[in-house]
Parts: C-alpha cells; structure tokens; sequence
C-alpha cells in the first residue's frame, strides 16, 4: 500500500504528510474545505502532498489516516471509508473536545467508536499517543538503538500488518497490543501517552494496563 489520504489538515495531519512524504508515500490531504482553500498551505507546509477535497483525498488513499478534532469525526460521512484501511489517530482530548458523553463512557477506548461509525472501513488506532512536533525529530532507521516505539491496535490483521509497515516506514517500532479495543493501554492517561519508549518497554507498559489476560500478544510487528 503506497497511497495514503489523510482527513485534517491541521498540526497532525501535516506532519503526517512530511513524513510520509519523505517515507517515499504518495500523500493526498484534505481539510473540510474545497481543496484550493488549502493549496497553498499544503505547498508550504506539506510540499509534495496534494491538496484535495476530503472526498478526493478519502478515494485517493489505500490507507486513511483520519487526523480531525474528535468531536468532528462524524462530520466526515460514515461510508466515505468503506473498504479502506483507515488509521485513528484521534484522542478524547477535553480542552479540545469537551466532555463527549460517548467516549466518557467508552470502556473499550474511543477507537472502537470512531469503527462503530465507519462500519465498511477497517480502523487501527496508532499515531495517536505521540506529539505531531515529534513525529520528523524522533523518527529513526530500523535497527537504531534509539528508535521510539508506536503502538497499534486493530481487529484486522491484513490492516494492522499494513499499517505496521506503515509506522515502521514512518521511522519507528511498530508494537502491535492486539484488537481494536487494546488501544486503551495508549489513550490519555496511561503511562504510554505522551511517553518515549523502546519496543519491549511500550509492550510490557500495555501488558501491564491490560493484564495478560485480555492482551493476546504484544509483539513487535
Ligand atoms: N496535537 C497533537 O500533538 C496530537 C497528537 C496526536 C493525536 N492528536 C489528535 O489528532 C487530531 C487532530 O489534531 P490536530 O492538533 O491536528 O487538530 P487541528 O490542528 O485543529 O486540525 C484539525 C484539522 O481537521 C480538519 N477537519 C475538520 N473536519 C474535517 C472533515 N470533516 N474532513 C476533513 N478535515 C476536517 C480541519 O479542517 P478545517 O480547518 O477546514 O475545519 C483541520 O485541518 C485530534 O483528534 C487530536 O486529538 C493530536
């Protein structure tokens, strides 16, 4: 998969454009907007991604990365992603969001909701817990004794496997926690948000906030 459309043209959705950019992606984004709204933005900010509409950018990509404030996911229509592998990199982030009586009450982490919305497409939560500032400066080659972890959660192999390689081409260690709702050891809140951490340390931090039990296998990718 070499395609990649990305919904948010903000902080997030920009520095993920870089840096798939310099991974050798074919990159599209897209604001809520039409796409001349962004352009010059995107020439700018991103150059070598290409400015689209949300619907365009949403065709263009094998993977989606969807990079909006939470509380306006659902302004992007629910089939848009169908069939698309569709990266989650949101966060229940209050000062942005406010309260969302939803995701407060959503003992399977937010992703499982963003799937309960996109039901044709296949979610992975991943590039959520790292700041957009660090995702070019932190980004190693395989193999470097300082390459920072990511974690990963999704119910579907062949999309979690795509996405693995994804964040690994992006520039770090991709640590798979398991199904969609084993994202909750990298939300806000716990110890991985926001941390810096090797492989081994990021899977035995989840191990620890889900129990062995409910985690299949933290594994590196
Ligand atoms: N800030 C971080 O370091 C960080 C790190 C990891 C994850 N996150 C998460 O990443 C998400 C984005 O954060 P951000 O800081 O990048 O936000 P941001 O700078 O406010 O950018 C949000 C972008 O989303 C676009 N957007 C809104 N509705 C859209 C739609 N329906 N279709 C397409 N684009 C749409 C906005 O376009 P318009 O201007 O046209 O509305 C804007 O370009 C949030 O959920 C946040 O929790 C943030």
């Amino acid at each position: 998969m070499n395609r990649i459309g990305i919904l948010g043209a903000g902080r997030v959705g920009t520095a993920i454009a870089r840096s798939a950019i310099a991974a050798g992606y074919d990159v599209a984004i897209a604001a809520s907007g039409p796409a001349a709204d962004i352009e010059l933005l995107v020439d700018v900010i991103a150059p070598g991604a290409q400015a689209m509409s949300a619907e365009d950018a949403a065709a263009h990509g094998e993977i989606v990365v969807v990079a909006v404030p939470l509380h306006k996911f659902r302004s992007i229509p629910s089939t848009l992603l169908d069939g698309k592998v569709v990266v989650d990199t949101m966060n229940h982030w209050e000062p942005t969001d406010g309260r969302l009586a939803d995701f407060d009450a959503a003992p399977h982490g937010s992703s499982t909701i963003v799937q309960g919305h996109f039901t044709g497409a296949q979610v992975v939560k991943t590039l959520n817990h790292i700041g957009y500032h660090f995702l070019e400066v932190d980004a190693r080659p395989d193999g470097d004794p300082a390459r920072r972890a990511l974690g990963i959660a999704g119910d579907d192999d062949a999309a979690v496997r795509a996405v693995a390689e994804m964040i690994d081409r992006l520039g770090f260690d991709p640590v798979v926690t398991g199904a969609l709702r084993t994202g909750t050891a990298f939300q806000p809140g716990t110890p991985i948000f926001g941390g810096h951490h090797a492989a081994a340390d990021l899977a035995a931090e989840a191990e620890q906030h889900l129990g062995t039990s409910s985690l299949t296998g933290a594994t590196r990718a």
